[in-house]
């Protein structure tokens, strides 16, 4: 406990990248902090160092049924990376087939993941819809949608309004309330960029966490396998990331007394 997941209607737009460096930010404070992936392009393990040719994982052995703890990657940065595994587009049908059918193949090991009081989960996931982020979004504490400053994400703001992109009906209402927003790549020095990042945080208000700046000590960070505090502690991108994280930590709902009356603390 607690699982913060990482989502997005629109793909591209900086989750692993955030998902990544917001683990390595509360961990930094303190945190215990393990990352999964559950995107078929197996990068996050990239941004920790993780070897290319290290292609294990665990979301791609789940029909299997694998023990998590035997998936887990110690890393440099001390948050425990459990990477998705390498996959093709026939096993990455097959995968979402098997969850479709069977939910539990990932409710369980999550279930047990979650059941460390100590441990802060992050799960980022691939763009749009998909079996996994329909298992994950009932057992979070929070959902971070991810958006750039530009037309389409301004123009997918109703979808993070009504949580129709968690799912529909009651279902979209009930998770609505968990979600919240960053906004990656503004670029300050953009007429449109801060347009949209303004109209988006006046619509948003107190559901925006914060917002992070285009800055390519983001994408070097990745290229030389690290984290940005490693490489740039003082830069835009830092200073951003670890704004979100302090947002995160004020946002997180308090350890679960709310469940000692019996139920859900299990
Ligand atoms: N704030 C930023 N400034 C500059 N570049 C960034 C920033 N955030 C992310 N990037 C770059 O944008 C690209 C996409 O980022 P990332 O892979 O994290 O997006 P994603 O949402 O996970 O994509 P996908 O939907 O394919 O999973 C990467 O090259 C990354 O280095
Ligand atoms: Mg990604």
């Amino acid at each position: 406990m607690p699982l913060i997941c990482f989502a997005s209607p629109k793909g591209g737009v900086g989750k692993t990248t955030l998902t990544a460096n917001l683990a390595d930010a509360l961990q930094r404070e303190g945190r215990r902090v393990m990352v999964v992936d559950f995107d078929p392009q197996n990068t996050l393990r990239l941004h920790f160092g993780v070897p290319l040719t290290d292609m294990g994982g665990f979301t791609a052995d789940l029909p299997r049924r694998p023990d998590w703890r035997a998936c887990v990657r110690e890393t440099a940065s001390g948050v425990m990376v459990l990477p998705h595994g390498a996959m093709e587009l026939r096993g990455a049908l097959g995968l979402a087939a098997a969850l479709e059918r069977d939910p539990e193949l990932l409710a369980a090991p999550m279930r047990s993941i979650l059941s460390d009081p100590g441990l802060t989960v992050i799960a980022d996931t691939s763009p749009g819809p998909s079996h996994a982020l329909a298992v994950l979004v009932p057992m979070a504490s929070m959902v971070i949608a991810v958006l750039q400053a530009e037309a389409i994400s301004a123009a997918l703001i109703p979808d993070i309004d009504s949580g129709r992109f968690l799912g529909s009906g009651t279902m979209a209402a009930l998770f609505a309330g968990r979600l919240r927003v960053v906004l990656n790549e503004v670029d300050l020095n953009s007429r449109l960029s801060r347009a949209a990042a303004d109209a988006v945080a006046r619509h948003l208000g107190p559901r925006l966490l914060g917002a992070v700046s285009r800055d390519e000590t983001m994408a070097e960070a990745l290229a030389m396998q690290k984290l940005v505090q490693e490489i740039a502690p003082d830069s835009r991108a830092a200073e951003d990331i670890r704004g979100i994280a302090r947002a995160v930590e004020a946002a997180l709902p308090a350890a679960p007394e709310a469940f000692s009356m019996g139920w859900g603390a299990r």
